[in-house]
């Protein structure tokens, strides 16, 4: 009896030494992930504290505006005329020297076309009285137009190849602006935003639209239904959406965050450009498919309403437009 007993004792001490080095080996292999965890929980949650909450007062009011939704499921301000105090977030920000980026592309036709009169509007408009550093991103740089800028406020121009299609412009430009961010933006400037040409500034884009991350709700669908969203709707695509799936449908035409965060989402949505081609499908929308997709994932820290990118079509619920959206003359642009 007391020599079994023994040899039980025996036996736990040996399996409990056992675990004990093998749980050391496994940590010395997998050691804990908190750098992950707390990069994960920036891309995500740190709005909060850096955004509604940043300055003396909350300069965000979500019951300002009653006839329109002021905020996401997941608590992000959707930002609309009267829900924020311009005077105090220019004040917030010129205090902390923000420097923010705007990356723009203007290949063949856009460039002649819209390049000179989005330039002009934006120096009226974006981010007045900031510090500001443009990116213009052309195939043709001596077609740039000359332009006064205002003090603080640089201009650089970026050649880049062309691509014989459109759908290829338009999905290289995030490879094209990813490499940028790498390089040389990400030492630059505290915030970027990525802008189609074709619009014109018409009203105050201001700091107020800075966060971690910012995604545009799409003026044609903020109304409708989310299965009736163009998202892309083949699963064999990166950027598959179910038909339940969806939060809102975001405008490719403009984003924006901190540079990293942008480097993540423009690394995010080449990648499933690049799956994509070797599979041989291709997304709906092309890059706005899989920018969707990126913030299904990744919800973004703030939204902007649609007056912040408006198509100009009369609706009363847009009291204040800031962007517009120009009509397309697609033949004629995209037969090149
Ligand atoms: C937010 O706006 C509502 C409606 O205009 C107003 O009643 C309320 O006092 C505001 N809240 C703050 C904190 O300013
Ligand atoms: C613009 O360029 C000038 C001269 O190189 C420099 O002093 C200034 O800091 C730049 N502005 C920004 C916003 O980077
Ligand atoms: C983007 O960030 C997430 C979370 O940190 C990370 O898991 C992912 O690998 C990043 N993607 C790219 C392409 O850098």
């Amino acid at each position: 009896m007391q020599v079994t007993l023994d040899i039980n004792k025996q036996m736990v001490f040996v399996v409990l030494l056992f675990m004990a080095v093998l749980s050391v080996v496994y940590l010395s292999y997998h050691p804990p992930r908190l750098t992950t965890q707390v990069v994960k929980k920036k891309l995500q949650f740190d709005w909060r504290k850096n955004d509604v909450h940043s300055g003396t007062q909350s300069w965000f009011n979500s019951s300002a505006v009653t006839d329109q939704q002021t905020l996401t499921s997941w608590g992000a301000p959707i930002l609309w005329e009267g829900t924020f105090n311009p005077v105090e977030r220019d004040e917030f920000y010129s205090k902390k020297k923000t420097v923010i980026g705007l990356t723009v592309f203007a290949i063949g036709r856009y460039l002649d076309r819209y390049l000179k009169d989005f330039l002009e509007s934006a120096e009226q408009h974006f981010m007045k009285g900031h510090r500001v550093i443009y990116y213009v991103m052309v195939d043709i740089a001596s077609k740039v137009p000359a332009l006064q800028l205002s003090p603080g406020r640089n201009l650089t121009v970026i050649e880049v190849p062309r691509q014989s299609r459109w759908q290829d412009i338009s999905m290289m430009r995030m490879q094209q602006i990813g490499d940028l961010i790498q390089d040389q933006i990400r030492f630059e400037v505290t915030y970027l935003f990525c802008f189609d040409v074709d619009q014109v500034f018409v009203g105050r884009f201001g700091v107020e639209a800075l966060a971690y991350s910012v995604a545009q709700i799409h003026s044609a669908f903020f109304a409708a239904n989310r299965n009736k969203f163009t998202y892309e709707r083949s699963p064999k695509s990166a950027a598959y959406i179910a038909l339940d799936e969806g939060d809102f449908y975001y405008h490719a035409a403009v984003f924006g965050g901190r540079p990293d965060l942008v480097l993540n989402l423009t690394r995010t949505c080449l990648e499933g450009i690049i799956r994509d081609k070797s599979n041989k499908v291709e997304a709906v929308w092309h890059d706005e498919s899989h920018l969707n997709r990126y913030f299904l994932d990744h919800k973004p820290a703030k939204l902007l309403s649609p007056e912040y990118c408006w198509d100009l079509m009369p609706a009363k619920h847009i009291r204040y437009v800031r962007l517009k959206w120009l009509p397309k003359d697609y033949k004629k642009l995209r037969d090149n």
